[in-house]
């Protein structure tokens, strides 16, 4: 991240920290969860020239092994720093670069102006193949996506000189043709000038009814960053067609959902950058998300206006760029993760209270970006800034609130990963 652009963070961090004067509130205590599933291979994309996804298997005791890397037949791409620098780490400015629906991995191919689908057995996750050939989006520049295995239904952010947002259908045969843009309207180029002013995140709702996306403003220029909501529309069921004989044909799935032309947007007060976001589950809609200028936030997403509003707000002492979040199963809490400071941050679900904060700095990242959690462990990505080595930090959190340690530091570079790589999903 540039040096003006950080030293624009630390100075809203400060104004946030000043105007943050509620004391602390109680901690939800851990629900009865039911024990979480085992996970068992965890996924990243190089997001170089020839851009790859990376499948790790994970052991019992949670802890990676190399694994295996697949071609996505696209490219990828670096947003452009304040100094004018192709960006890395943090090279797409988003969260969700990849993400998995069942055993199918959609990424972006941000160079190429591209989504890749990518299939694997449930008995081997680390064996891919890429399915069709990656489909064209519209806009440019995509830096995240979104899948709904309900709707069948994928759709992708574009944060380049044409943004928003587009969409297909997918099938085991793969992907559809994407659709018209929707347009955010922000004033970018291709690539984009971040982090400030570009798309986040785009992830549906817990019931797959809506799409949710994340877009950062720019504080120093008096644009506010906005949550913006697509409702999921179902298309009414098919007539049969005339002389298409009875019974010849029964009804084959005819009823494609799609994603409404127009997104409501809201600015949650007291938030700038919205960046990487979670649903709190068991909850229809409440959201957790960082907010890159000061910590992290709670938002209601109201089902009837689809309008977010402020639940609670924390800043973290000392942040520099809180732009990655994780909600664990095992702990009922949401995890952050910041590029430019090496230590990931316990929050609470009902406000974003800071639960605690597990220091990492003697494994010598210089900070992490994607995150993803599931059964008793959370594994994080640093990519490194191409003195050290790109690596995944794996968190035992087994003890629930408070406990996550490090247990393993796996180094990816000897498996051709470098400070490109963005995203991170587990199976
Ligand atoms: C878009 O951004 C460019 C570069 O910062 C600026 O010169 C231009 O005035 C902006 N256009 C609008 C419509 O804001
Ligand atoms: C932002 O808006 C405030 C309030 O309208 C104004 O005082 C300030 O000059 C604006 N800043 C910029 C950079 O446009
Ligand atoms: C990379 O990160 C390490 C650890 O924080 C730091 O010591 C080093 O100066 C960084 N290198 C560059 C090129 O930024």
């Amino acid at each position: 991240m540039p040096t003006s652009v950080t030293t624009t963070l630390f100075l809203l961090a400060s104004l946030s920290l000043a105007a943050f004067a509620a004391p602390a509130r109680h901690v939800r205590p851990a629900g009865h969860a039911p024990a979480p599933a085992q996970p068992r291979a965890i996924y990243i994309i190089t997001n170089d020239q020839t851009n790859s996804v990376v499948a790790l298997p994970v052991a019992a005791d949670g802890t990676l092994s190399t694994g295996t890397v697949t071609a996505t037949g696209g490219q990828g791409s670096n947003s452009v720093d304040g100094s004018n620098q192709p960006a890395a780490p943090d090279a797409l400015d988003a969260q969700s670069s990849l993400t998995l629906v069942g055993n199918n991995i959609f990424a972006v191919n941000a160079g190429s102006n591209t989504l890749s689908m990518l299939s694997f057995p449930a008995q081997d996750p680390t064996q891919l193949t890429l399915v069709g050939q990656p489909v064209p989006v519209s806009g440019q520049f995509p830096n995240t996506v979104a899948a709904s295995a309900k709707n069948k239904l994928v759709c992708v952010g574009t944060t380049g000189a044409e943004n928003g947002v587009s969409c297909s259908t997918f099938s085991p045969r793969g992907l559809g043709q994407m659709d018209a843009l929707r347009s955010f309207g922000l004033n970018q180029t291709t690539p984009p000038v971040g982090p400030l002013n570009t798309v986040s995140q785009l992830f549906f709702s817990e019931d797959e009814s809506r799409l949710f996306a994340t877009i950062k403003g720019d504080p120093a220029v008096n644009n506010t960053g906005f949550f913006s909501v697509f409702s999921v529309q179902q298309a009414q069921p098919q007539q049969p067609h005339a002389g298409n004989g009875k019974g010849k044909r029964k009804a084959k799935a005819p009823c494609a959902a799609s994603l409404a032309t127009q997104d409501i947007r809201s600015s949650p007060s007291g938030t700038a950058v919205l960046f990487g976001s979670q649903n709190i589950p068991g909850t229809s809609s409440s959201v957790f998300v960082t907010d890159a200028s000061f910590g992290a936030a709670v938002l209601a997403v109201d089902p009837a206006t689809n309008l977010a509003s402020l639940v609670g707000k924390q800043a973290i002492d000392g942040q520099k760029a809180t732009c990655w979040s994780t909600i664990s199963p095992a702990t009922g809490s949401a995890f952050v993760t910041d590029v430019l400071v090496d230590r990931v941050v316990e929050m609470s679900l009902t406000d974003a209270t800071i639960l605690s904060t597990i220091d990492l700095s003697s494994n010598g990242d210089p900070g992490m970006i994607d995150l993803a959690a599931a059964g008793n462990f959370i594994y994080a990505l640093s990519p490194g800034n191409g003195t050290t080595a790109p690596a995944v930090t794996v968190l035992d959190v087994s003890g629930g609130q408070g406990s996550a340690k490090q247990i393993q530091h796996f180094q990816l570079d000897a498996m051709g990963v470098d400070k490109n790589a963005v995203g991170l999903v587990v199976f």
